[in-house]
């Protein structure tokens, strides 16, 4: 039997620098930093990202061949996320994997931050049972928000996407309007859980498989504008409804949009993934809705929802099989679209 290829996945579209060695589709190793630096900008800063990338690289990939227990020159290939990302964060994930591969003599793949997000679900883990193609992909990122037919790890649609905001994005940004730190999005996710769902906003009017965040955002922005005339402790005061409210209803929009999906396509096998797939009721939802509607849900383990780089290194592993590798002229592709 040939014995299955060492993959050395690099991952820094955004703020997480992360390398991961793969054995076939097993994790030997999975090493993120995470940029803490941010934190104090409310967002990130493009232009500290790329020097925190420039400063993490090389101990994160020392950190990661030493939990792998492997040597560089074992490896098979080298997979680097080319985009979308921020220009400057995926020229030196990009840069540092050119240079493996001239040194090592390697094969360089490139890989689509998206359809890696997406490709995480065929990591080997004991909790999570592999999805059949087709089936439906409901990416939820900081970055993206997108449904997609995943026909194979290599053929993928695009059903409908966000017109303006992606959720991860809204959930940063009205986060940031309560007052919390950057990235808002897991604290809303542990506040809701103390609150109950008493506040509506409006809901989008978009195509069936279309998303819109934006309208969201300045609802609520002009909600608390509103109630904070009333009462400057508004916010503190209602923090745990507030951040239930908001929850309740992305959630609703997207089991919306899922089931909307599953009508046009027939295809009732649904996954999630993206760093908002972390979310705790949009996992529970969709493990409901599913159950009642005898769907085959794919609920990824948390640790491979958020940026990680052995997705990249197990999206790198079927453009392997196939022979897919690019030359070293590749370039970084902040928009990559599939
Ligand atoms: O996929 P990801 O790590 O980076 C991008 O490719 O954008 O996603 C990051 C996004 C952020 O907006 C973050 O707030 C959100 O995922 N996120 C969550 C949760 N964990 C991360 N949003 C809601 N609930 C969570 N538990
Ligand atoms: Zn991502």
């Amino acid at each position: 039997m040939q014995k299955e290829p060492l993959i050395l996945g690099i991952e820094s579209s955004c703020d997480d620098t992360g390398i991961a060695v793969l054995l076939g589709h097993r994790i030997l190793s999975n090493v993120v930093a995470n940029q803490e630096v941010h934190k104090k900008y409310g967002g990130v800063v493009p232009e500290i990202a790329s020097r925190a990338h420039q400063k993490n690289i090389v101990p994160v990939m020392s950190e990661a061949l030493a939990q792998a227990g492997i040597a560089l020159d074992q490896l098979d290939a080298i997979a680097f996320t080319k985009g979308p990302g921020l220009l400057g964060s995926l020229l030196v994930g990009l840069s540092f994997a050119k240079s493996l591969c001239l040194s090592l003599g390697l094969p360089l793949v490139a890989v689509d931050h998206m359809q890696a997000h997406i490709l995480a679900h065929f990591i080997e883990d004991e909790a999570a049972v592999k999805p059949e193609f087709p089936f439906l992909c409901l990416t939820i990122s900081g970055g993206h928000t997108q449904l997609v037919k995943v026909k194979s790890p290599h053929e993928m649609e695009v059903l409908g996407q966000t017109l303006d905001d992606a959720v991860g994005e809204a959930y940063d940004k009205i986060a940031k309007m309560m007052g919390l730190t950057y990235p808002g999005g897991p604290l809303i996710d542990k506040y809701a859980q103390s609150g109950v769902p008493r506040f509506r906003f409006s809901k989008p009017k978009v195509g069936k498989m279309e998303f819109s965040f934006s309208g969201l955002k300045t609802g609520v922005l002009y909600f608390l504008r509103d109630e904070l005339k009333k009462d400057s402790d508004f916010i503190t005061k209602n923090l745990n409804d507030l951040c239930a409210s908001l929850q309740h209803q992305i959630t609703d929009i997207l089991m919306e949009k899922i089931q909307n999906a599953v009508a046009h396509t027939g295809i009732k096998r649904v996954a999630i993934a993206g760093g908002v797939a972390a979310n705790s009721e949009i996992r529970a939802r969709l493990a409901k809705v599913a159950e009642e509607k005898a769907w085959h849900a794919y609920i990824p383990p948390r640790a491979y929802t958020t940026d990680n780089a052995a997705m990249v290194a197990m999206a790198g592993y079927f453009k392997y099989l196939k022979g897919d590798f690019c030359d070293l002229s590749v370039n970084a592709e902040p928009r990559l679209r599939f």
